[in-house]
């Protein structure tokens, strides 16, 4: 099979199209047995739920070329059940854990020309979605769903690729304490997007959310979880009910302890010791590790000792094998890689 002709080594985290894409529609109570289509459109009826009340969530995955020429996902059932835990707080559907895997299965498949070649820098980035279809105009939940699954082949998340990160604390809350910061909301993307957009414009690459009930503990980035290294070398990631439990970050948490013998704390971590830790990192799958190098808090300066120009020593460690488990060059845990072909 002939690979597209694309630069694979400098491509950014944009949407480049596919050939083919998945669909299963929900009505009448059951969910048809889904199909692959050409049609990157969708056409809906203007008062579809997701557009007047935002009824959507979605997942975010990658498919990696291995060492020896595989094509696999890692994880994906991890993906499936946060999936299913986002539509049930969204009162949709449950699009079954099992078909979704064969349907991420499928469309990998049906795009394998896109799937990035090993060593490239570069994966297929897979974006499951499902969206309220029928007219609402009451606030309630639509009686009609789609799910979709969409690929596109994505280079690295932050521009500079694993330079070290500034970031900010950011006045404004990504979650509510018993809101949907948890799950895999459209909405909470929406309102990150002020926040994100004038980061960027004051020169950040990314915001440090706080707890939004006493913004005093750190939580989040808009699509990333924090890991830090303390000086002696134990990883710590802030625990919370508002954040979105990473698939990486838990993937990470393992690694260290099990495969770098590393100690590891989930606990809630306050803004007033983040000056205290050794490295820090932001990490998701659009993310993998983003180092950071420096967080500033209201025109006050922390800076890791790490610097600004490499990933801290404990973080790249991270960084190397979690890439080497998804790229086949190190043995992953049981369960952890499903090969595609
Ligand atoms: N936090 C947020 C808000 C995200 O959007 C993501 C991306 O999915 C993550 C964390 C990282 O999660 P995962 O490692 O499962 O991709
Ligand atoms: C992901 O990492 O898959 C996400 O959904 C995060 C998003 C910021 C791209």
């Amino acid at each position: 099979m002939e690979k597209k002709n694309i630069d694979w080594e400098n491509i950014g985290f944009g949407y480049i199209q596919t050939d083919k894409r998945f669909v299963a529609n929900y009505k009448n109570g059951a969910w048809d047995e889904g199909t692959l289509t050409d049609d990157a459109n969708i056409v809906l009826n203007e008062c579809a739920g997701v557009l007047q009340y935002a009824q959507t969530c979605f997942e975010g995955m990658k498919a990696y070329t291995t060492e020896d020429g595989h094509i696999v996902t890692f994880r994906p059932d991890l993906n499936a059940q946060r999936m299913e835990d986002s539509a049930r707080r969204l009162e949709m559907p449950v699009f079954p854990q099992d078909k979704f895997v064969e349907a991420i299965v499928k469309t990998v498949e049906a795009n394998e020309a896109y799937v990035p070649p090993y060593g490239s820098g570069a994966t297929l980035y897979i974006r499951p979605y499902m969206f309220g279809s029928s007219p609402v105009i009451g606030v309630k939940p639509a009686e009609e769903y789609q799910f979709r699954i969409l690929t596109t082949p994505v280079g690295p998340y932050f521009k500079g690729g694993v330079k070290p990160l500034t970031i900010r604390v950011s006045d404004f809350d990504r979650a509510a304490p018993n809101g949907t910061g948890h799950i895999k909301a459209g909405l909470n993307y929406a309102m990150s997007l002020h926040a994100i957009v004038t980061a960027h414009e004051e020169g950040y690459a990314e915001n440090m959310y706080l707890d939004a009930a006493t913004r005093t503990k750190v939580e989040e980035t808009g699509g990333a979880n924090f890991i830090f290294v303390t000086k002696d070398n134990k990883v710590v990631t802030p625990k919370s009910n508002s954040i979105l439990p990473s698939i990486t970050r838990r993937s990470l948490m393992v690694v260290a302890k099990d495969y770098l013998g590393l100690e590891v704390e989930e606990r809630e971590v306050y803004l007033d010791e983040v000056k205290d830790f050794a490295e820090c990192g932001l990490c998701g799958t659009a993310a993998v590790i983003s180092p950071v190098g420096k967080i500033v808090d209201h025109g006050k300066e922390i800076c890791f000792p790490s610097g600004m120009e490499e990933m801290g020593p404990i973080t790249k460690k991270l960084y190397e094998t979690l890439t080497g488990i998804q790229m086949g060059r190190i043995e992953a845990p049981e369960g952890w890689i499903k090969v595609i072909k």
